[in-house]
This record gives C-alpha cells, sequence and structure tokens, in this order.
C-alpha cells in the first residue's frame, strides 16, 4: 500500500516520529525525517533521508517541502508530527506568553503552514494524506498545561477541517489521539510512567496509524480506551470533569516537562 510512497515527517529524531519512520520504511516508502536539527545518525539507522525543519516558521516549513519533493518526488503522506507541551505552573493560566505562544507555533501553525503549502498541488493531483500527531489531551485534557491541551484541541480541530473541506478533492486526513508513549517527552514523568492505562511504545503508535488508514478510519487511537473516555465526556460532561479532578487530586501536577 505505500510502496515507492514518499512520506515527509517532522519532529522525527526520536519517539513517535521516528516508529512512524520505520513503519513507513518496513512498508517500503522513501522517508524524509526532519527536526530542529539535522537527524543525520537517525537517519543513517533507519535508512531515512533527513533535513532541518523547524515547524513554528513557515519559511522552514516551505523549504523542508521543496527539498523533499526535489530530492524524493512528490509527497504523497505528511506527518506534522513535531509538538512541544510545558507545565503550568500551580496557576493554570501562569505559565509565560512566549510558553504559549511557542505550544502555538509548534503544535498548530506548524500543520497550517505545511497544509497552507501542501494543499494546492494535492487538489490538483486529487490525492495526499495529512496526519497531526495531536494527543489524547486534545479530545480530553493533559492535567497540568492548558497550552498543552488547548493546542492540542485546535490540531485536532484542523485535522477535522482538513478531513471534511478536502475529502471531495481526493486528500485524505489522520489524526492521531495517544496517551503516553515512551519518548523524550515523557522521560521521567510519574504520570506516563504510572499510567494506568499503560505507557505504549513509538511502534504501537505507529501499527495503529497503518490500521487506521488501511482501515479508512480518521482518528487513530492507539489506546483504544481514549475513545471510550471521548464518548463518556460527551455524553457526561459534569462527570467527565468530576473524575478527572479526581485524577488530578491523584496524580498532582506532574505535567512538567518540555517537549
Ligand atoms: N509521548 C507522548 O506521551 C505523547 C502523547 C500524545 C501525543 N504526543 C505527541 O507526539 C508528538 C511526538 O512527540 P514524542 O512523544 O515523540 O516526543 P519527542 O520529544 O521525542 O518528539 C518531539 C519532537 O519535536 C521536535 N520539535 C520541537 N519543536 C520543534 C520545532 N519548532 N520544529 C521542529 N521540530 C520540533 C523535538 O525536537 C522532538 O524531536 C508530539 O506532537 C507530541 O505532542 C506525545
Amino acid at each position: 500500500m505505500f510502496k515507492n510512497q514518499i512520506i515527509a515527517i517532522t519532529g522525527a529524531s526520536g519517539g513517535i516520529g521516528r516508529g512512524i519512520a520505520e513503519m513507513f520504511i518496513a512498508e517500503g516508502a522513501k522517508v524524509a525525517i526532519s527536526d530542529l536539527s539535522l537527524p543525520s545518525q537517525v537517519a543513517t539507522e533507519i535508512g531515512a533521508t533527513p533535513f532541518v525543519c523547524d515547524v513554528s516558521d513557515e519559511a522552514s516549513v516551505k523549504d523542508f517541502i521543496h527539498r523533499v519533493e526535489a530530492e524524493l518526488g512528490p509527497i504523497d503522506v505528511y506527518v506534522s508530527n513535531a509538538g512541544v507541551g510545558s507545565g503550568n505552573g500551580r496557576f493554570v493560566a501562569a505559565a509565560s506568553n512566549e510558553s504559549w505562544e511557542q505550544a502555538w507555533q509548534v503544535n498548530v501553525m506548524g500543520s497550517v503552514y505545511a497544509a497552507r503549502e501542501l494543499m494546492p498541488n494535492w487538489v490538483k493531483r486529487k490525492s495526499g494524506r495529512f496526519v497531526i500527531t495531536a494527543s489524547a489531551a486534545g479530545l480530553l485534557n493533559q492535567i497540568g498545561s492548558a497550552s498543552y491541551s488547548s493546542t492540542k484541541h485546535a490540531a485536532v480541530s484542523l485535522a477535522e477541517s482538513i478531513a471534511i473541506e478536502h475529502s471531495d478533492d481526493g486528500i485524505k486526513s489522520n489524526c492521531i489521539c495517544p496517551q503516553y508513549v515512551r519518548s523524550n517527552m515523557t522521560k521521567g514523568m510519574s504520570m506516563a510512567e504510572g499510567s494506568q492505562d499503560g505507557l505504549l511504545e513509538p511502534k504501537d503508535v505507529a501499527n495503529a496509524l497503518k490500521a487506521a488508514i488501511i482501515a479508512d478510519e480518521f482518528f487513530v487511537f492507539p489506546h483504544p480506551v481514549v475513545q471510550k473516555y471521548f464518548i463518556n465526556r460527551a455524553m457526561h460532561p459534569d462527570a467527565y470533569l468530576s473524575g478527572m479532578r479526581k485524577l488530578k487530586a491523584k496524580v498532582g501536577q506532574a505535567f512538567a516537562k518540555k517537549g
């Protein structure tokens, strides 16, 4: 299904991005990986082509797309995977404006810049797939990080807009919504390591993405229980909030790491 397809992935020097790259390479695709600094060692290890791309900078995103297309060919699948998260501190809106702006730029605008560049050509070709690594926090909430939760909700909404507005143009969209996954982002995070729903490996996320693409499903739930929580939130919002408050009391504000 993915043989010889051109795949471009951001934030892929490790973690989930690397896992997704390895899955596509095993399927016979040609994969470009990018990150803030050149991921050359990882690229050599897994057989990808490395690029630098700062997704918070529109010119850098455009340049990444142009260079991938010049070196490998027209992009079939773009995986907007780069992400950052940081904690609030004691008060919900206490994080600095800079920290909120960085979360907005990386978690949302990084996808906007790429979609802006890719869509006109994809519409002409009547094909293309835009994958956003959002988070379960984009459907539910990340205790201790209002900026992460808010921007991941926006990321889910953007993925939905692509699916709604461009399906008739032959373009697909997927939205990946994991809970905790082993990566630099969750390293040393007690809430992740002790999660009752399990700390997944990046390859589990990649396999869930592959399964969702084959099944033609928009949402990717590497932890299937997230879909149940999402339904519960819609049907019983006050019970959901009460459950989240209990969880907060249990775990405290453990989300203090920067991705
Ligand atoms: N690990 C989890 O538990 C988890 C759960 C849900 C969602 N996610 C999401 O998965 C994605 C991948 O995260 P991960 O868990 O593999 O962590 P990670 O820290 O290994 O990967 C994130 C990558 O994004 C890169 N990055 C940060 N700012 C960037 C920028 N401006 N431009 C380009 N790259 C940038 C980092 O250098 C890093 O390599 C993120 O979007 C994250 O929010 C992670």
